[in-house]
């Protein structure tokens, strides 16, 4: 390989590298929600993001406070009736939902609160 090329690979290479550093997983732009008959829900997780913390949405084990970088689970991986731990009032995955993103709604005075604001047929 010519010097100028094994150069180039190099700091291409370290390009990627730090590119990768300062990547921040934000997730998907948009998330369906599946609620079965009641009708899917469409959220715009990006559009959230753009006013509100992660950590009003995403808490580490046993609840614990939202760190940046820290790994982001799915809510039934911990909010399902397997889970002991879990009040049951909580285990429940709808509740969980409902709790988060209704109640906040209704604080803000802002984002539907109605049932088919959220459900869609
Ligand atoms: C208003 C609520 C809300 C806010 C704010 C929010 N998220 Fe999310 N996020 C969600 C929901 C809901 C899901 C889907 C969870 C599920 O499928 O159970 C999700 C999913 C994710 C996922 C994918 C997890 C997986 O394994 O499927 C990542 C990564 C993520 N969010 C990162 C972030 C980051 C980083 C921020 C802040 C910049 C953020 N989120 C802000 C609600 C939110
Ligand atoms: C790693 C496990 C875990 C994950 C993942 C998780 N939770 Fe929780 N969540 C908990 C625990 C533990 C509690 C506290 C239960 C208690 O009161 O003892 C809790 C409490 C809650 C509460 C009630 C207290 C509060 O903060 O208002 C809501 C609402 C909630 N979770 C919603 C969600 C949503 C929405 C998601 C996904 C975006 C999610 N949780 C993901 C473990 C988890
Ligand atoms: C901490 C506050 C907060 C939480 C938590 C929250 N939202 Fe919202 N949401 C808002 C606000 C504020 C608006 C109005 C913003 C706008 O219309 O530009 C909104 C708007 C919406 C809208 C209508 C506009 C759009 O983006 O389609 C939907 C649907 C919605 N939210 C769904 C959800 C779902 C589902 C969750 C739970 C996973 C959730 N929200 C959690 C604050 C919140
Ligand atoms: C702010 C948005 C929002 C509003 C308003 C809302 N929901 Fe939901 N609902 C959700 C989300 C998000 C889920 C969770 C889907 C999942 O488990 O992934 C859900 C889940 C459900 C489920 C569980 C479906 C299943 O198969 O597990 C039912 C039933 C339901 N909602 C009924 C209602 C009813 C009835 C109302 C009105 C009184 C209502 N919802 C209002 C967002 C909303």
């Amino acid at each position: 390989m010519n010097r100028k090329l094994s150069t180039l690979l190099v700091a291409l290479l370290f390009g990627l590298v730090m590119a990768g550093v300062a990547y921040a997983d934000n997730g998907p732009e948009t998330i369906v929600l599946e609620a079965g008959k009641k009708g899917n829900v469409t959220f715009h997780h990006h559009k959230h993001q753009e006013k509100i913390a992660c950590g009003e949405c995403h808490h580490g084990p046993g609840h614990s406070e939202y760190k940046e970088g820290m790994e982001i689970q799915e809510c039934d991986k911990c909010h399902n009736k397997q889970n002991a731990e879990m009040p049951k009032k909580l285990q429940k995955t709808m509740n969980a939902f409902h709790k988060n993103c209704k109640d906040c709604h209704k604080k803000e005075g802002h984002g539907p609160t109605k049932c088919s604001g959220c459900h869609k047929k």
